[in-house]
């Protein structure tokens, strides 16, 4: 198999980042043509997100288990493996099904902080009719690194994996 990614993306200004965002969506649905096995869709949903946004340090799922989340996929420094959903930010979202974007998380009580590098965090929940799977978790050494509209470029790009996976 031969796929190139786009390098590093544009983030840098709002109308660029909505370029961005489109332009991940089109690789997503390009790379997962062909291959429904969620493991490695995850794998690769992680690595490209990974290697194409900037100023990440982390990205990466918690699959949902029972009332808790497993450290699923991920792309950075090794992180920690379970998350009960009352804990902690991907705990948050596990249990509310929104997503968590999170500007300064030494403001987030109970955040846990698996590398001290990271400063902000944007989580979505993973929702397969209806049922929460996964949650995709970002980390940036950044203060408010994210906003609404990586929020919802995320969720968009995310739909292309839930739609282009099997779930079992
Ligand atoms: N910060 C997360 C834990 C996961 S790591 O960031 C990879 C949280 O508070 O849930």
């Amino acid at each position: 198999m031969s796929f190139e990614t786009s390098g590093m993306l544009d983030m840098s200004t709002a109308a660029a980042k909505r370029e961005s965002y489109a332009l991940l969506k089109a690789q997503a649905q390009a790379l997962f043509e062909g291959e429904r096995d969620w493991l490695a869709n995850l794998a690769q949903f992680s690595a490209l997100v990974y290697t194409t946004v900037p100023d990440l340090n982390w990205a990466g799922f918690y699959i949902a288990r029972g009332e808790q989340l497993v450290l699923g996929p991920f792309q950075g420094k090794v992180a920690c493996v379970r998350i009960p959903f009352e804990r902690g930010v991907c705990g948050a979202c596990a249990r509310s099904g929104e997503i968590q974007l999170v500007e300064d998380v030494h403001a987030f009580p109970g955040h846990i902080a698996c590398d001290s590098a990271s400063r902000s965090e944007l989580v979505l929940p993973v929702q397969v009719t209806g049922q929460l799977r996964a949650v995709f978790d970002l980390d940036s050494p950044k203060l408010a690194r994210f906003d609404a509209d990586d929020a919802r470029g995320f969720a968009q790009v995310l739909d292309v994996l839930v739609n282009a996976t099997n779930w079992s």
